[in-house]
């Protein structure tokens, strides 16, 4: 059959048909990606160097003259780090008398499109922080009410990269979906292409699709150069810290275009050189961004080559862009796997425990049977060939592998499977009481389901309660509506077993704590009173529950949403 509409008659059919099926194809591919996606930004993980973590705000010319010196001498550019990123402490106290931004004068005195250019001259891009609040995390101006100026005033300085903080954003006034898109529309307005990276200390942004606007956000609150912090960001992104355990981490919500962020490096920065190569390796197999962190100025050699290892950053970069996932914990030792686009796969044994450990993986873990190749990344050396298994023999605390498994060219290995909407969001008429869903988002620690905190049965007032969420505060948590309901009615108030004096208080939210749309606040209500609520929410896509106390254990007892019956 031909294809009518397409065909000339000089060009042969079977290579008209090859179009059609390749534009189709293209089509579909594209209708499939948000908006940010298409511009084909950020296809795999950023990688930079980022002033934060080495200076806070103690920032100069020289100082970053330097680091993109650094960057290019060192092997670090050539080796994939592209973004020199100037965090908080660069700009004037007050902008100018036509409102724009100017750089700090006596810390960049010749200000910041000459800086723009000398990154640029090195062959690296340039990043700067802004803030949507109305001032930054220093207390500098931010961009509120300012958006469309600042990010004409940054394309005019040549910027390639945004890292947008969220200090004070909760008085702005605006749900952050709102915000953001605000921001996209002024950057797609400059005609440059400029990365958006939200720093919003993981409110969920992967929740509720900052990927409409966005190429990466943060999971995390900041990372400290401390093993414990950089094993928490970790499990924002990789573990339960910040979802539901179902979801096994945030790995659906990445993809070429749009990643999760566990925070910048502090490679360079922790007191042991294991613990700089487990954070790497970790952030590696997460598909993490890696913004180094530390200072370049004095950079020893052995952390450099953490930093520039080839086999491990082809971990990350690779075009599949799969964010790699646990496939086993047993205590304190853990295994990820990442299949990537050549058909072998990461994977990355880890022991967090203090006692040494002898590590198995089965290939049945990661999607592989029988004989595989197995090769060490960090030595770059080819290991064998192993049977159904390999172990990491002997690792001691903090110690870990990073493997390649497999034969390059080998069918592809399939990722995991995305949970489906239905477990996660609203999908039927009637009542959907909040336990049959899967929160999106969590901070703080996991609510249990039909139970009260200590896992007993849901008790206010003496009266028992089959339905509802055991709390400890303080705790938000996220769940997806999609506009399916109108409204939402639960009981709260602290469970019985709570013999303490301490009040507490309940509140609901449209979408994110930055949005700041209270939909309901219970104000501080003391351990043995009860509060009803019943509320519209018509329109609501997510909602936030938020519950505080100075270690109080609450209930939102009979938690539901109603969704109109057709
Ligand atoms: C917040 C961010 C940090 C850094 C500082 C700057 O804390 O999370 O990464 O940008 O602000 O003030």
């Amino acid at each position: 059959m031909k294809a009518p509409f397409l065909l000339r008659s000089s060009i042969p059919e079977r290579i008209n048909y090859i179009t059609v099926v390749f534009v189709l194809m293209i089509s579909l591919f594209l209708s499939s990606c948000s908006e940010v996606e298409k511009k084909g930004l950020a296809l795999t993980p950023p990688m930079g160097w980022n002033s934060w973590n080495a200076f806070q705000g103690n920032i100069n010319e020289a100082k970053i003259k330097e680091a993109a010196d650094i960057m290019v001498s060192s092997g670090m550019r050539d080796a994939g780090y592209e973004y020199l990123v100037l965090d908080d402490g660069w700009m004037a106290k007050e902008r100018d008398s036509t409102g724009n931004l100017v750089g700090d004068p006596e810390k960049f005195p010749n200000g910041m499109k000459s800086l723009g250019d000398y990154i640029h001259k090195k062959g690296l891009k340039f990043g700067i922080y802004e803030c949507r609040g109305f001032l930054t995390c220093m207390k500098l101006p931010g961009s509120f009410k300012h958006e469309k100026q600042d990010m004409q005033t940054f394309a005019s300085w040549g910027v390639d990269y945004i890292k947008l903080d969220g200090c004070y954003a909760e008085r702005n006034g605006r749900l952050s979906s709102v915000e953001l898109a605000i921001y996209r529309t002024s950057i797609d307005e400059t005609g440059r292409p400029m990365v958006l990276s939200i720093s919003d200390f993981g409110n969920g942004s992967w929740a509720w699709g900052a990927k409409e606007s966005a190429q990466l956000w943060r999971t995390s609150y900041d990372i400290y150069p401390d093993i414990e912090s950089v094993y928490a960001c970790a499990a924002t992104t990789g573990g339960n810290e910040a979802i539901h355990p179902a979801f096994n981490g945030l790995g659906q919500f990445a993809g070429p275009g749009h990643w999760n962020d566990a925070d910048m490096l502090q490679v360079g920065n922790l007191p042991d050189i294991s613990q700089d190569k487990i954070h790497f390796g970790l952030w590696c197999i997460l598909a993490s961004p890696l913004m180094a962190g530390n200072d370049l100025s004095s950079m020893p050699d052995d952390i450099r080559d953490i930093l520039t290892a080839p086999e491990v950053i082809a971990v990350n970069q690779d075009a599949r862009g799969l964010q790699g996932y646990k496939v086993s914990e047993t205590g304190n030792t853990e295994i990820y796997n990442k299949p990537l686009s050549d058909g072998t796969t990461a994977v990355l044994l880890l022991n967090k425990g203090e006692d040494t450990a002898d590590i198995k993986v089965t290939w049945e873990m990661i999607g592989l049977s029988g004989k595989q190749k197995v090769r060490d990344l960090w030595e770059r050396k080819e290991l064998g060939e192993f049977n159904d298994s390999f172990t990491a023999a002997k690792l001691s605390k903090n110690g870990h592998m990073l493997i390649k498994v497999g034969t390059p060219g080998g069918t592809i290995i399939p990722g995991p499977s995305p949970l489906p909407l239905e477990k996660y969001t609203v999908t039927r008429d009637g009542t959907t009481w909040l336990t049959e869903l899967y929160y999106i988002m969590k901070s703080g620690d996991a609510p249990q389901y039909d139970k009260n905190f200590n896992g007993d049965a849901i008790s206010v007032n003496g009266t028992r309660y089959e339905k509802g969420l055991g709390c400890r505060s303080s705790l938000r948590i996220m769940f997806k509506i999609n506009g399916k309901a109108d409204r939402f009615t639960a009981v709260v108030g602290s469970d019985d077993f709570y013999s303490g004096k301490e009040t507490s208080r309940f509140r609901v939210l449209n979408e994110d704590f930055f949005g700041n749309q209270v939909l309901f606040d219970s104000g501080k209500i003391k351990p043995d009173s009860l509060v009803n609520i019943d509320i519209n929410i018509k329109g609501v896509d997510y909602l936030l529950l938020m519950f505080d106390g100075e270690h109080t254990y609450g209930v939102w007892a009979d938690a539901r949403v109603i969704s109109p019956q057709n």
